[in-house]
């Protein structure tokens, strides 16, 4: 195979000499479809992260490989590589029938949760081909039991491959009858709040505890009782933080933004499950990059601390500057994060004077003023 690799790029994604654009897994997935003899109208791909595999194959001259990926900066990065290598012979699908219809090879990414997992092997077994072989991979050090007992839920068959290059395919076949149902969203009742959410969302239907934390000191602030115009949930997960808003305010315009596809389905779920869908807009973008500058009176933002597996702070500083850039000047930033992560500094750079409102011995609550 003499496909470019090391010309993608992650960008907009984090980039650093550390993280690259394609792995070992990339490359077993793609041989393995290859060997496969199919044409690309019966492949899909799930989880290509930056579009190796995709762009890989079509590049080999397999046409119509249709591709699914949870986040908007992986879209993006797949959209800018294919067109700098001039490949276009795909198309991008949500994780629906659309994706899977007719197909009779599943090449996937695995993804870290256990219960994205689940809605990914049940999407399978219910859309694709009665035949369809679905090969999982993913780093040795990553891999569990767990996720062939996951696969095992969908498939008759589940195998594991002999480990090459330290990565590792498992091969899933003899699809089983599907419920009814999909078991995806799940929805949870909180105190005065419901959330759905779908499997690939940060804390599943549950309310995260530095969350928690954060709407406790909304409540206590004073913040909640002088409505901010215009409010934004930045990196919104389930949309906890924007549905908690949007219900004690009505007359606020609140935005819910994250690049998790799977967060925002389950967002939009959550703001229909509180009857609040007419007023709280859900956005499905990098970092905010929609919205303008200035424009934004408050943000509120329960940062990411892990990037991919490999624990990296940028993913949180991304969203600092993004705070930093929607704010209008005087616009508040609230925060919460692990105590020991120490952001503080950070923020009082990145966006100006910034005090400790709260701090449990796990987490910590900051306002940032916007210089
Ligand atoms: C710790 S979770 C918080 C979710 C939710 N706000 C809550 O409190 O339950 C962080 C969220 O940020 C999102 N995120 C990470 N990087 C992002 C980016 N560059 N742009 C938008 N969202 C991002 C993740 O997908 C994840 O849903």
């Amino acid at each position: 195979m003499d496909f470019p690799f090391s010309r993608l790029r992650r960008w907009p994604d984090v980039e650093a000499d550390n993280l690259q654009a394609h792995d070992a897994t990339d490359l077993l997935l793609v041989e393995r479809a290859l060997a496969s003899g199919l044409g690309g109208s019966e492949i899909a791909v799930i989880g290509d992260d930056y579009g190796a595999i995709t762009l890989a194959l079509t590049d080999a001259g397999l046409d119509g490989i249709r591709v699914h990926q949870d986040l908007a900066t992986g879209r993006r990065a797949l959209a800018r590589n294919a067109e700098e290598l001039g490949l276009s012979a795909f198309s991008a699908h949500e994780l629906d029938a659309t994706l899977l219809d007719g197909a009779r090879l599943v090449l996937l990414q695995l993804p870290k949760a256990l219960a994205e997992l689940e809605e990914i092997a049940d999407a399978v077994a219910r859309w694709a081909a009665p035949d369809v072989v679905l090969v999982a991979g993913g780093r040795v050090k990553h891999m569990t039991i767990a996720q062939n007992d996951v696969l095992g839920g969908r498939f008759a068959q589940v195998q594991a491959q002999r480990a090459e290059r330290k990565s590792r395919l498992v091969v899933a076949t003899e699809a089983v009858p599907v419920p009814a149902e999909p078991p995806f969203p799940v929805t949870e009742q909180h105190d005065g709040l419901v959330l759905v959410a779908h499997g690939g969302a940060f804390a599943g239907p549950r309310l995260d505890i530095g969350t928690r934390v954060l709407l406790g000191v909304l409540d206590g602030t004073g913040a909640s009782s002088r409505p901010a115009p215009t409010v934004v949930d930045l990196g919104c997960g389930t949309g906890a933080l924007a549905a908690s808003y949007a219900l004690a305010h009505p007359e606020s315009r609140v935005i819910a933004t994250d690049r998790s596809a799977a967060a925002v389905a389950s967002a939009r779920a959550t703001m229909v499950a509180n009857g609040i869908a007419d007023r709280v807009v859900v956005m499905h973008d990098d970092a905010g990059s929609e919205i303008a500058d200035a424009s934004v009176d408050t943000v509120l933002l329960n940062p990411p601390f892990h990037l991919g597996s490999s624990v990296h702070t940028g993913a949180a500083t991304r969203l600092f500057e993004a705070a930093a850039r929607i704010l209008r000047p005087g616009g508040e930033l609230f925060t919460v994060y692990n105590s020991s992560l120490g952001y503080r500094a950070e923020l009082t750079r990145l966006i100006g004077v910034t005090e400790q409102l709260e701090r449990t011995p796990k987490f910590t609550v900051t306002r940032s003023i916007r210089r």
